[in-house]
């Protein structure tokens, strides 16, 4: 609802020119903070999937860990995560990604997610797409079978969106 839009938009903070000049950084942390939010972001995430087995929440490192763990104890289901390289334990697949401001490597534990399991990947805001990308290509690789993927916030114009729908994704998003 417009409402529920409103809630979280006004929780969410806007630093100019962070982490380099030219980017407004939109800082979850306050939305975190804000336990009516934190709680409305949670459940309207969620409500999509009551009554459908769920298998496995997917979030993207670092902020897409605070949501999908929040999610993944709502739905009864796992917590997957997807980290920066060199961070996992056990035997990993690994990705190469570009960023809006940068470039990195993704991994996820091999066995994270069986063959066929249904996924829900998460993270905090899709801007380029090249990070929820890059996730959707590990979950892919190990045969996740991926329901959704979901944001609380859109940056529309960087396209994030329409590059995960061009691979199949059905895309969720609270706030454009
Ligand atoms: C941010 C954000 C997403 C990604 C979105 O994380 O939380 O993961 O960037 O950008 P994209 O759609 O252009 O790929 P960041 O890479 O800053 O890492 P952090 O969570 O460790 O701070
Ligand atoms: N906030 C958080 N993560 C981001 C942003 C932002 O504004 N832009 C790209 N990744």
């Amino acid at each position: 609802s417009n409402s529920l839009e409103q809630t979280l938009i006004s929780s969410i903070r806007n630093i100019p020119d962070y982490p380099k000049p030219g980017v407004m950084f939109r800082d979850i942390t306050t939305l975190l903070g804000d336990a009516r939010a934190f709680r409305r972001a949670i459940d309207e995430l969620v409500h999509p999937y009551a009554g459908s087995k769920i298998d496995k929440i997917a979030g993207i490192e670092a902020r897409g860990f605070i949501l999908g763990g929040a999610m993944a104890h709502q739905m009864s289901a796992g917590f997957v995560p997807i980290r920066k390289k060199g961070k996992l334990p056990h035997e990993t697949v690994r990705i190469a990604y570009s960023l809006e401001y940068g470039l990195d490597e993704m991994e996820m534990h091999k066995d994270a997610v069986a063959p066929g399991e249904k996924v829900i990947l998460v993270d905090d805001l899709i801007a380029t797409g090249g990070t929820a990308e890059a996730a959707v290509k590990l979950l892919r690789q190990i045969g996740a079978d991926i329901v959704a993927a979901c944001f609380v916030i859109d940056l529309p114009d960087l396209g994030g969106r329409k590059k995960l729908e061009a691979l199949g994704v059905d895309v969720r998003t609270l706030v454009a």
